[in-house]
């Protein structure tokens, strides 16, 4: 039986990515979340198009100067930073530090002084507000990220030796339409200017990508066309936007063979080789992951093609990778064919239970996959 294969799809990532780009104003330079997908191929797939990468763990930092030794990131950031992580990036000769807390602007300063440089940064900001629709919110209260408003003020006003503030870093939320994560920029523009006195300011990712909706994408033309009115009122100020998921998640498909077929108190389910094991977007997120069937002839036994529920070869009931998925019957042998499976899929997946083999991985489209699929 072939392994379960993640196939990317670089072509179409090529064009996809192109797409964004040429939406996006002059003064918005679009970086890449490594955290997305590190696959080396989607990163120099991404590397011809992108002005950088936005790596937020000395793993990534060193990922990125094995992958593409010539784009070191353009910005590092995240929480938790130990002075190896700072050392590491300040090496690296990273573009911008993105700093989480005053504390940790005072040991990165520290650092920095010692080793005779200046490093520029931008102060991460938890700004008040209302991250309305957003999946996963991450700002705009209580958080662990960021820093407050007052001590970004009062650190840009006053910074210590050994750090230049060149403005602000906000990521309030993910899964915002383009009138919300253009608003939220908006706000986070407004304020660094008028507050910080900002000449950059990087206003996250967080663009909404539907699971439900296979075939709808980000309005990036939208979302480009309010960026551009928001700039228009800082003519001197650049802007950056960190996307991941709204940039890799279509690219990325997870082919997996029919293993079992039964029928439990008058429900359907499929058992595939692999699982969330492999694939843990639907149970990190609680969606059912958009899926078709290759069918290649009866192999063995087959639903009566009513809705079923797709699951792994774990021993949890939480192996779930969709649910009244409603496909049309489904033999033992079939390849189930998920989509969307290019952004947070593999590389969140807690890959070590149960010591399954891992999936393989291969480059091309998933029809050419599906159609040489050995048993
Ligand atoms: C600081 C920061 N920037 C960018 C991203 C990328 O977000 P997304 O993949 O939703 O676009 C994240 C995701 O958590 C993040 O925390």
């Amino acid at each position: 039986m072939t392994r379960p294969a993640y196939v990317y799809d670089l072509d179409a990532l090529a064009v996809h990515v192109a797409g964004i780009r040429a939406v996006l104003p002059d003064r918005v330079d679009l970086l890449y979340a490594v955290k997305a997908n590190p696959d080396p191929g989607i990163l120099r797939t991404l590397a011809r198009t992108v002005d950088g990468f936005e790596a937020a763990s000395q793993g990534e930092l060193r990922h990125l100067a094995t992958v593409l030794p010539d784009r070191p990131a353009a910005a590092y950031a995240g929480p938790g930073k130990t002075d190896e992580d700072l050392v590491a990036a300040l090496a690296a000769g990273v573009g911008r530090v993105h700093v989480e807390s005053p504390a940790e602007l005072h040991r990165l300063a520290r650092l920095a002084h010692a080793a005779h440089r200046t490093v520029d940064v931008l102060l991460r900001v938890n700004l008040p507000g209302d991250a309305g629709g957003a999946s996963l919110v991450m700002g705009g209260g209580p958080s662990p990220f960021g820093m407050s408003p007052q001590e970004a003020t009062y650190l840009a006003a006053d910074p210590p030796a050994g750090v230049r503030v060149r403005g602000v870093h906000a990521h309030l939320a993910s899964g915002l339409d383009a009138p919300a994560a253009a608003a939220t920029a908006r706000a986070v523009l407004d304020w660094a200017v008028a507050e910080v006195g900002a000449t950059e300011v990087n206003a996250g990712g967080g663009m909404a990508v539907d699971y439900a909706a296979p075939d709808a994408r980000f309005d990036w033309p939208g979302y480009g066309r309010l960026l551009g009115a928001a700039l228009a009122a800082h003519p001197t100020v650049r802007l950056r936007i960190e996307p991941g998921r709204a940039v890799t998640a279509y690219c990325g498909w997870y082919l997996t063979e029919v293993v079992d077929v039964k029928r439990s108190y008058g429900q359907w389910f499929v058992v595939v080789a692999g699982g969330t094991h492999h694939l843990r977007t639907p149970a990190a997120k609680g969606h059912s992951q958009p899926v078709r069937v290759h069918r290649r002839g009866r192999r063995g036994p087959a639903t009566d093609g009513a809705p079923v529920t797709v699951v792994g070869q774990l021993c949890t009931p939480r192996d779930v990778l969709a649910r009244a998925a409603d496909v049309g019957p489904v033999a033992v042998g079939d390849v189930l064919v998920f989509a969307m499976a290019g952004a947070y899929a593999w590389n969140i997946s807690h890959r070590d239970f149960l010591l399954h083999d891992p999936p393989e991985f291969r480059t091309g489209t998933p029809e050419d996959v599906a159609l040489n699929w050995d048993s």
